[in-house]
């Protein structure tokens, strides 16, 4: 099952996408998380992205289909992925669609969990992300046993750069320019399934294998 999952910064896709590989056993690609890591690895690609990042703008298109491209050729992705955060311009939806032609596949879903701006601020700012594993929690509906620390690895939990207020709407609001036009995009297709993202973790989590397993 080949997925991408859309939404504004802190719809919940990250969370639902980890819900989905638990049950559908497909890899989670999270351009986010993978650039992350190339700016916590201070890799050439970590220091172009960052003050992109940090600025809450988009990192630009070559940069982020280049290490999209790399990671849809490896072997875990032959049972199919979750797409979380990509594509989020026409030029990466285009380019998506010529990289999977390319590889003789297709998009089964595209999943749009739709939350309003003032509950994904609330959402983002309360978010703690745990710098080991990446487990994501919430100071306020998904809270960790104990405070700043993991319940899976023990990791330390932190805020992330992007995560303040002022950033979180800029991110937003690049989403509304930039991103939402996917959803026609897609929705030309017949692809979009659209889940509201206002409701708790476990019901949007029941919405959303609702519609996979129907797939
Ligand atoms: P990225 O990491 O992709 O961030 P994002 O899209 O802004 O999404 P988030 O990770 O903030 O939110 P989410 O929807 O995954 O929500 P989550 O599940 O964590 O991108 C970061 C940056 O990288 C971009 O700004 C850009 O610079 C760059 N970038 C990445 N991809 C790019 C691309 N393709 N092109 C160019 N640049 C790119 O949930 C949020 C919080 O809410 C958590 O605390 C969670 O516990 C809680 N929560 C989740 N669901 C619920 C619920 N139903 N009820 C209550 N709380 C909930």
């Amino acid at each position: 099952m080949n997925l991408i999952l859309l939404g504004a910064p802190g719809a919940g896709k990250g969370t639902q996408a980890k819900a989905i590989v638990e049950k559908y056993g497909i890899p989670q690609i999270s351009t986010g998380d993978m650039l992350r890591e190339a700016v916590a690895k201070g890799t050439e690609l970590g220091k172009k992205a960052k003050e992109y990042m940090d600025a809450g703008k988009l990192v630009p298109d070559e940069v982020v289909i280049g290490i999209v491209k790399d990671r849809l050729q490896e072997k875990d992705t032959e049972k199919g992925f979750i797409l979380d955060g990509f594509p989020r311009t026409l030029a990466q939806a285009e380019a998506l669609d010529k990289m999977l032609s390319e590889l003789g596949k297709n998009i089964d879903a595209v999943v749009n969990v739709t939350v309003p701006e003032e509950e994904v601020v609330k959402r983002i700012v309360n978010r703690r992300s745990c710098k080991n594993c990446g487990a994501v929690y919430h100071l306020i509906y998904k809270p960790p046993k104990e405070e700043g620390k993991c319940d899976k690895c023990g990791g330390e939990l932190y805020l992330r750069d992007d995560d303040k207020e002022e950033t979180v709407r800029d991110r937003y609001s690049v989403y509304r320019s930039q991103t939402e036009p996917l959803i026609d995009y897609y929705g030309k297709k017949g692809l979009v399934k659209d889940v509201d993202g206002t409701k708790s973790i476990d019901e949007v989590t029941a919405d959303v294998l609702k519609i996979l397993d129907a797939l």
